[in-house]
């Protein structure tokens, strides 16, 4: 790959931080043992596999028991959305979310639709955010699970994720949130938000990609009783069956480990390099902000360059890597469903760009992208005349 790459698209995926790689690489090589094997080798690698649950319950505030691993955010969404509503089809087969969710949420809730579930899919105000009033009045006595997204991996925007877990507990449903763009950026800790269910993946903060974990509530009044999606041995404690993915497990712990002693220094640094792009970027003629301007992550922004097409922009960028949309939906046609939901036209959802920061960025590359940004825009407009 080029050296001079410029990567700003940290909310699709994270460089492996060499720290990681450097504790993943005994479990690629001579620490191949099975962490569930009950000889001395299988005892050892298990060891390892207990830190990495440790560190990352210890990030997220929550005991080592209510870690559950999986491939990533993809499956521990499945698992938390379709493994409530089948054990608790009993109460009833409703379910909340928001039309801006991410799409391992929304085809999930499609999918439970096909099998008789009712969805109700939540509108969001220009700004990304959901009105308090309208989350009451959508949770019904036969609502199982209210599933609502800590960050919005478009906009950045931050749902009031406490108080909607109060709302949904008073109604009697369980609380999801799908916490893939949050955890490792900023603190989140499960029992202080109030959260039942929780998703995220190893790959969104500078851990390897292919590995996850689901937070499962063990602890009453909200205890979270799920059926497993994929059978098999029984691994973690029945609800993912499977040989236990080390060297990724043991990555992600580090990566975590890594994220708690360093979060708050990253946040400072990445906020200010954001807020360098952003204000020079809003300084472009017809562009605007996508999303609420405050109430969101540090590490990201979304403008609208109106007239200026945004996949040709990605083109022109060419070794600087800025996205247009959701990457793991980037092959479509249609505009972002997310920037639809903010009520922006089709043209504009496709002049919109989404900057996404991280640990490895520099202002350096920075000063480069805005630069580049800028004469991109213009020319683009001037073919348009
Ligand atoms: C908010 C959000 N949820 C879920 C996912 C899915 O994560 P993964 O592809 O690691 O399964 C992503 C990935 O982009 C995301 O941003």
């Amino acid at each position: 790959m080029n050296q001079e790459l410029i990567y700003l698209d940290n909310n699709a995926t994270t460089k492996l931080d060499p720290r990681v790689l450097e504790a993943m690489m005994p479990f690629l090589t001579n620490q191949y043992g099975n962490a569930a094997s009950n000889h001395e080798f299988g005892v050892a690698i298990n060891q390892y596999v207990k830190e990495a649950r440790a560190n990352i319950a210890e990030l997220i505030g929550c005991d080592d028991h209510e870690i559950i691993f999986t491939s990533g955010a993809t499956e521990s969404i499945n698992l938390a959305i379709k493994g409530i509503a089948e054990s608790n089809q009993g109460k009833g087969k409703h379910i909340v979310t928001v039309v801006t969710e991410h799409p391992a949420v929304l085809d999930t809730c499609r999918h439970l639709e096909r099998q008789g579930y009712e969805i109700t899919y939540l509108p969001v105000g220009p700004d990304g955010l959901l009105d308090m009033h309208n989350v009451g009045q959508s949770i019904r006595e036969d609502t199982i699970l209210v599933s609502v997204m800590l960050v919005n991996n478009e906009i950045g925007v931050i749902q009031r994720i406490e108080e909607i877990a109060e709302i949904a507990h008073a109604k009697g449903a369980f609380f999801m949130t799908d916490a893939t763009q949050a955890v490792g950026k900023i603190p989140v800790l499960v029992n202080h938000l109030g959260i039942d269910l929780m998703s995220f993946s190893g790959h969104k903060f500078y851990g390897p990609k292919g590995v996850g974990a689901l937070y499962v509530r063990s602890k009453r009044p909200n205890k979270a009783k799920l059926n497993a999606l994929i059978h098999g041995g029984g691994h973690e404690k029945g609800l993912r069956s499977g040989t236990l993915n080390v060297p990724g497990i043991v990555g992600m712990g580090q990566a975590a480990w890594i994220a708690r002693k360093e979060m708050q220094a990253d946040a400072q640094r990445i906020g200010k390099i954001r807020d360098y792009i952003e204000k020079e970027l809003l300084q472009i003629d017809h562009a605007f902000l996508n999303g609420h301007s405050n109430q969101r992550l540090y590490n990201v922004t979304n403008i609208c360059f109106e007239d200026a097409d945004a996949d040709a922009m990605i083109i022109d960028l060419k070794d600087i890597m800025v996205s247009n949309g959701s990457a793991c939906s980037s092959t479509s046609v249609e505009p972002s469903h997310v920037l639809m939901a903010l009520g922006l036209t089709e043209r504009q959802g496709f002049s919109s760009l989404r900057i996404s920061l991280g640990r490895f960025n520099t202002q350096q590359e920075a000063v480069i992208a805005v630069k580049s940004i800028k004469e991109i825009v213009t020319n683009l407009r001037l073919m348009n005349v």
